[in-house]
């Protein structure tokens, strides 16, 4: 019987600003699903990533059922009376419609989800990321995937030396899905070529080609295109099977001690380094820096174990004050060149407006 993982997240309210739920807020959202989840949810766990709540479950009725997406839906609806009742900042703020239509996909939540056989032993990693985009694991999946400088395995193990198929989203396109699929590592070059622009291609699923399991599932809704204004980065959540016929564990981890830049931080309209966290990090330095949380389980049966925190290890504190002395460099440019990001992707149509304004003045 095949096991679906469904991660499902929403920003619906935090103390301070922008920077973490309450613990009464989580534990509404908690009460919710454990009175509802009736027989159709096995399992599930309820964490925070900044001001993001995410909801991972484990279930039999496969992507995109309508029946879960409106669980969570409803859980968050509940959550955010707590947060009104409580007076946090911006309670309500991702459920962009009035009430839930069948798909929780463009109503506000990002979600990830992936159906698959459990193999003997099933090790996945949920990613969640906050004050940033869905192409922030652009780079991050490239590098695990295809290249021998973080993934040993491409080179040493023969379940991998097909490569992998990646799935590539169009986000610009809103009208339906749009997307490539290309082969690694034949199309490597075309796929860095799509993948260096991260607000434009984004990864939405990869496949092993020696086993065509799915590896990868990962949320790529970009409100921003679908309004056409600021309704705020779509912090992205993903998933990740590991091992075997998979990076390992480490493999996929890897990456992220680069500290890569990305588009988001202050106002979603800076760029900054993303910083690997502890689940359950709240937000503080210019409103970020852009975070991101790896959390692996194993699942059996449905049933998911207990959590490891990946980027709670003395490794990643060294990683931690590198990403930091990244931020601080770029933040001493203010709003100049690269430290902003470019005029499509600024955030709350200010500038545009005053454009606007300036342009009347110009002498010619
Ligand atoms: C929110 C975010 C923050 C806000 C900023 C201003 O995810 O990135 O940086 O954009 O705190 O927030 P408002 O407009 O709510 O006052
Ligand atoms: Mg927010
Ligand atoms: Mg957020």
């Amino acid at each position: 019987m095949k096991t679906t993982l469904s991660v499902i997240k929403a920003d619906i309210g935090s103390i301070g600003g922008h920077l973490r739920p309450s613990e009464s807020l989580m534990e509404a959202v908690r009460e919710y699903i454990e009175a509802n989840k009736g027989k159709m949810v096995i399992d599930y766990r309820i964490s925070n990533t900044g001001d993001d709540i995410a909801i991972l479950f484990s279930h039999r009725e496969g992507v995109g059922n309508s029946a879960l997406h409106e669980l969570a839906w409803d859980a968050f609806v509940a959550g955010t009376a707590q947060a009104k009742k409580e007076g946090l900042y911006g309670a309500g703020q991702d459920l962009l419609k009035d009430s839930f239509s069948g798909n929780i996909k463009g109503l506000g939540p990002a979600v990830a989800e992936m159906e698959f056989e459990e193999r003997e032993n099933e090790p996945f990693i949920f990613f969640a990321a906050d004050k940033t985009d869905p192409g922030a694991y652009n780079l991050p999946l490239y590098l695990a995937f295809t290249d021998p400088m973080h993934c040993s395995g491409l080179i040493l193990s023969p379940k991998m030396s097909d490569g992998f198929k990646f799935v590539i989203m169009d986000v610009e396109y809103t009208e339906a899905d749009r997307y490539i699929e290309l082969n690694a590592p034949e199309e490597i070059y075309d796929i860095a070529a799509l993948l260096r622009d991260n607000e434009r291609f984004v990864v939405s699923k990869i496949y092993s080609r020696d086993s065509g399991e799915q590896a990868v599932a990962a949320s790529t809704t970009r409100l921003h295109n679908i309004a056409g204004k600021y309704i705020g980065k779509d912090d992205p959540v993903m998933l990740v099977r590991v091992q075997g016929s998979f990076p390992a564990a480490g493999e996929i981890l890897s990456p992220y001690n680069i500290g890569h830049y990305v588009a988001g931080f202050m106002r979603g309209s800076h760029t900054g380094p993303l910083m690997p966290v502890k689940t359950g990090c709240g937000i503080s330095f210019f409103d970020g820096p852009p975070i991101v949380t790896a959390t692996a389980f194993c699942v059996q049966n449905g049933i998911l174990t207990e959590p490891v925190d990946c980027f709670d290890h003395p490794y990643w504190d060294h990683v931690r004050t590198e990403v930091a002395r990244k931020a601080t460099e770029l933040r001493r440019q203010g709003f100049s060149g690269a430290a902003m990001l470019p005029y499509s992707e600024l955030e709350y149509g200010g500038i545009v407006e005053k454009m606007k304004k300036l342009d009347d003045k110009f002498k010619i």
